[in-house]
């Protein structure tokens, strides 16, 4: 394998649809740590889990491994205005990176995204629109039209050049685990654009020889949004839509994975993978756990892979000796609100130290 000092995603540049190395836009995408998580590990039953740690990425989730492709595309086809509907992550990447291309953005998000994740897309130069209705519905149409209306870049998943920025993830951990395949890769799944680039990342590595097996992949879900799930589950070769309810994983609360959903089932059971729904207790557990043991702090969205990790060891699909990998896909910053603290925690002390001992009674886990 050609090694290199740029740990971008670009190192894999002949890997990616872009004709001229000119078009590039990046933002230092790529190259994210992959920690051996050995407390949570040892708390999990997985004393070989590792957690992929993309909440380090320059807008804060794994969006920028795909939009930094998508946007070079943009940039080579010569369009001047980038759009997205999200809930959330992809318009602060489609924003920066259209910033940093020279692009307009106009992003639209549906009502109720959390205001951090409006304030960032705002923060690089977008126009936020807030469409009241729901993510696969009412702001799916209108997006859809408004594409055909004015001629902007679609940056949607269904945008082939994004899925291959996401095959960086499969370099990656090759690379990273010097060769050694993990026998399981779990990815928070939305439209399944993660699950099915890994899949397309490993069968490239493995057709040039330069690995001999591919991981078992795992779609981790919200049981409010889970049509993945529901469709690997019932053997479906489809995936049918479903109306995605309230769940405090937000950014992957979307109950129709365009038309694209059946890629991801086709990698699951290529790979003889499996797909997990996680309700909000298990996914807000394993948030506080990875915060706690591992450092990281993800948004509740991201930690449903360490929530299935928790799921499957539990069950004894996933075995201890197994090497396991958690796509970490968005930082914890993003929704702080997820994260519940009493008043008692933001009440103020007097400057005592006697009043120090008794806070640190009170608010001691
Ligand atoms: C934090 C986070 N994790 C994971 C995903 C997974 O998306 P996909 O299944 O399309 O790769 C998303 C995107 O919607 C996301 O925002």
């Amino acid at each position: 394998m050609r090694q290199s000092r740029n740990q971008t995603i670009w190192r894999w540049f002949d890997f990616f649809p872009v004709a001229n190395r000119s078009s590039i836009v990046s933002l230092g995408e790529g190259g994210t740590p992959l920690i051996h998580a050995g407390r949570l590990g040892e708390k999990l039953g997985l004393p070989n889990l590792y957690l992929k740690n993309d909440t380090v990425l320059p807008t804060g989730s794994l969006k920028d491994r795909s939009n930094s492709v998508g946007i070079s595309v943009a940039k080579e086809l010569g369009f001047s205005t980038a759009t997205v509907i999200s809930t959330g992550n992809a318009a602060a990447s489609v924003a920066a990176y259209s910033a940093a291309a020279g692009l307009k953005s106009i992003v639209m998000v549906p009502s109720g995204t959390a205001q951090s994740k409006i304030i960032q897309a705002r923060a690089y130069g977008a126009t936020v629109i807030v469409v009241d209705g729901d993510f696969d519905g009412e702001v799916a149409k209108l997006y859809k039209s408004a594409v055909q209306e004015f001629g902007w870049y679609d940056c949607l998943s269904s945008n082939p050049y994004r899925d291959e920025g996401k095959k960086s993830y499969a370099y990656e951990m090759v690379d990273q685990l010097d060769g050694q395949i993990p026998d399981w890769v779990i990815h928070p799944t939305a439209g399944g654009t993660g699950i099915y680039a890994m899949w397309k990342g490993y069968q490239e590595f493995l057709s040039l020889g330069w690995i001999d097996r591919a991981p078992r992949l795992v779609a981790a879900q919200s049981e409010a949004a889970a049509p993945i799930v529901s469709a690997f589950e019932r053997k479906l070769a489809d995936v049918e839509p479903v109306i995605a309810r309230e769940t405090v994983a937000e950014s992957i609360q979307v109950g129709n994975p365009v038309s694209l959903g059946w890629r991801a089932l086709v990698a699951l059971r290529e790979s003889d993978g499996t797909a997990v729904a996680l309700s909000d207790d298990e996914i807000l557990e394993a948030q506080a756990l990875t915060g706690s043991l591992a450092g990281i702090f993800a948004e509740p969205a991201a930690a449903t892979s360490v929530a299935a990790a928790k799921k499957l060891r539990d069950a004894n699909v996933i075995k201890s000796g197994d090497v396991v990998v958690c796509n970490l896909t968005g930082h914890g910053l993003k929704q702080p609100e997820a994260i519940r603290l009493s008043e008692k925690e933001f009440a103020s002390i007097p400057p005592t130290l006697e009043a120090l001992r008794d806070q640190v009674k009170r608010t001691e886990r």
